[in-house]
């Protein structure tokens, strides 16, 4: 069946076989950020928004997102200008290997559009789906709550 929706802001129309899923379709169009770090929803690495809400691609059908919008972390920059969240996690070394950072990236983002200042507490337990083998989550939490008060300043 053909697939129609937005990615990354950018209409597309893709072929998709029965059953394929989201994280497979979204890999095979270009969009490497999304990484296949389990395939059966455990480690959060494939989390892309839908709608503006996270999910795990792995675990939702391409069929499904039919007439969606989906965001990837390689939507998040504009104009050559890194998304605070990507820059608060390179200033504040929240990356290693960067294998869970773009998942990591799409569930802050989810928050900060809820909860525009969150909590530590409210960090971790956004972060709670994404395992994380090398950085531990000290610094990405960190680089959260500055990104936040980033994102904050720019808006008053
Ligand atoms: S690859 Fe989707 S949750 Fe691990
Ligand atoms: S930076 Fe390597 S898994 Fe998180």
């Amino acid at each position: 069946m053909n697939l129609r929706f937005t990615v990354d802001g950018v209409p597309t129309t893709v072929v998709i076989a029965a059953g394929e899923s989201l994280m497979d379709v979204l890999r095979r169009i270009g969009k490497t950020s999304v990484k296949n770090g389990c395939d059966r929803g455990d480690c959060g690495s494939c989390a892309v928004l839908v709608d503006g809400r996270a999910v795990n691609a792995c675990l939702v059908f391409a069929g499904q997102v039919d007439g969606t919008a989906v965001g990837t972390a390689e939507g998040l920059a504009h104009d050559g200008e890194l998304h605070p969240l990507q820059s608060a996690a390179v200033e504040g070394g929240a990356v290693q290997c960067g294998f869970c950072t773009p998942g990591m990236l799409m569930l802050a983002v989810d928050l900060l559009s809820r909860n525009p200042e969150p909590d530590e507490a409210e960090v971790r337990s956004a972060l709670s789906g994404s395992f994380c083998r090398c950085t531990g989550y000290v610094k990405p939490i960190e680089a959260i709550l500055a990104a936040a008060g980033t994102l904050l300043e720019r808006r008053s």
